[in-house]
């Protein structure tokens, strides 16, 4: 028999669906896989951690549920569903009065898994008054951050802000970005005296510094300065490079496990497409773009806008020429995440003549290789006549590549992977691309190319000569489990 039910007494969505769910008999994993989300989805929606989709109830929950014959039922939901969204909206432009102040915003697009991540950086967080979010650009650092320090408010009754810093361009001016993030007036440079004052609560405080990489240095001495001086604040930094810091704890951002890429790129795509579904050929393809985007949430985000035009096959089979294909960034997002091309710019931009032309050099490799290989591959000392045509600009000594491959794997643009007998390097799908043209752009492919060919015995079996650049993009594709640079990556 089924139990007769007023939606009433239930005020929030989580509580309504997980009463719903046990009416159905179903387990969290059971409604997920019949929804197309998690376990962890589930258990989420229903602790009203996560905001619900309120079109995804009513194309998805409403039969999964069972809910078919019980239109008002399923129209409580779809409201409950409804109104968590404006809550979230109300809750976080206004803090409720008596929180912690804060000048976190209202996220205008869905935040999508991570639920693992935003653990790891909470439980950091609690060991650490430094701590540094890494990775390489448009993995999601930023939000990650946000929406931990959204998650944390509580914990910190003094406050939390965050400091956006992509647009400064000066160091100097780091700390009026802070004076301004935590509402305080200034005029003239302020002082790291003057921040202290205003910092140094007796009650724990976190400070957010978005964006360090090309303020390394300046992010850095402010962000060791507060903390020593204000015992009571802590300091999420994100950055492509860690602050190198003493106190300094990092921790590298990994890209989006498989499944979360898929939510993410069916939730943007249905932004753009509201009729959007997956079937299951689909859905190979999408794994496979997925894959191919290094579960880069950014390029996810920008091939999910293609879908205005293009089809998922088309979306796939461009993905060669993904610099081209990912130019839709929308008109909010900040300047260097308006394409893929202008994210990996602005890395580019920030590296040292030898980091560019070692980075380039290493475009050739398809798979992994070992720093010996690099060594032979990628060093040479130019002919004198060639040294004056060149300037100091190709130059790249044998014994000088450990510490710019170093440097590139601080920078989050090299991969290493630590656990064999020795270390193994790589780059992801999209930086090699972007490398590579840098490679042709400088005329040295050929070259290169044929001291690869000269190495090719000692490289590793699994990899493949390339014959031309283009053809060169098209590696065997390798199935991973996690679209992540392997696990000991941790900086
Ligand atoms: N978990 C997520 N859920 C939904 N969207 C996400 C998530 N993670 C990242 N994104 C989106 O992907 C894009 C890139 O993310 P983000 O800006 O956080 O990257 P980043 O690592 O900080 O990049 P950068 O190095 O350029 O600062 C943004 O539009 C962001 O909203
Ligand atoms: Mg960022």
């Amino acid at each position: 028999m089924t139990e007769t039910l007023s939606p009433a007494p239930f005020a929030t969505f989580g509580e309504f669906l997980r009463h719903l769910r046990r009416r159905a008999r179903l387990t969290q994993r059971e409604l997920g896989a019949a929804v197309g989300y998690s376990e962890a989805h589930i258990a989420r929606l229903e602790s009203n951690q996560r905001m619900p989709d309120p079109a995804v109830v009513r194309a998805q929950f409403v039969e999964a549920l069972h809910l078919q014959d019980e239109p008002e039922t399923a129209a409580q939901l779809i409201r409950l569903a409804e109104a968590a969204r404006e809550m979230r909206h109300v809750l976080r432009a206004s803090p409720p009065r008596g929180g912690p102040p804060t000048n976190l915003r209202t996220q205008l697009t869905s935040f999508v898994g991570r639920a693992e991540e935003i653990a790891e950086v909470k439980k950091r967080l609690g060991e650490t008054r430094l701590l540094t979010l890494t990775g390489p650009g448009g993995v999601g650092k930023t939000r990650l951050a946000v929406q931990a320090a959204s998650e944390m408010l509580p914990a910190f009754p003094g406050g939390v802000w965050v400091v956006p810093l992509a647009s400064v361009q000066d160091g100097a001016q780091v700390p009026n970005a802070v004076a301004s993030a935590i509402g305080m007036s200034s005029e003239g440079l302020v002082t790291v005296e003057a921040l202290r004052d205003r910092l140094r609560d007796d009650r724990p405080t976190l400070i957010v510094l978005d964006t360090c990489e090309h303020l390394i240095g300046a992010c850095a001495t402010l962000a060791v300065r507060l903390v020593q001086m204000c015992p009571n604040l802590s300091v999420l930094a994100t950055s492509r490079e860690p602050l190198n810091v003493p106190g300094e704890m990092t921790w590298q951002v990994p890209p989006m496990r498989c499944e979360e890429a898929m939510q993410l790129f069916v939730e943007r795509a249905r932004a753009v497409r509201p009729e959007f579904a997956l079937d299951k050929a689909d859905e190979a393809l999408l794994i496979q773009i997925c894959q191919q985007l290094d579960g880069l949430p950014l390029a996810i985000e920008l091939a999910a806008a293609r879908l205005r035009v293009l089809s998922l096959e088309q979306i796939a089979a461009r993905l060669d020429d993904r610099f081209s294909l990912l130019t839709g960034g929308n008109r909010l997002a900040p300047p260097k995440q308006q394409t893929l091309r202008t994210m990996m710019d602005w890395s580019y931009d920030l590296l040292s003549e030898a980091e560019r032309v070692l980075l380039r050099r290493l475009s050739i490799f398809t798979a992994d290789w070992t720093l010996e290989l690099a060594e032979a591959v990628c060093a040479w000392e130019p002919e004198r006549a060639e040294a004056q045509e060149q300037g100091d600009s190709a130059h790249l000594r044998r014994e000088d590549v450990l510490d710019v491959l170093t440097h590139l794997v601080n920078k989050s643009l090299v991969i290493v992977d630590e656990r064999g007998a020795q270390p193994r390097y790589s780059l992801s799908n999209t930086i090699r691309q972007y490398a590579q043209e840098k490679l042709v752009e400088a005329g040295e492919f050929d070259r290169v190319y044929r001291r690869y060919l000269e190495y090719l015995p000692f490289v590793a079996q699994h990899e493949e000569p390339r014959a031309a650049p283009r053809a060169a993009q098209k590696r065997p594709r390798k199935h991973k489990a996690r679209l992540a640079p392997p696990p000991g990556q941790i900086a």
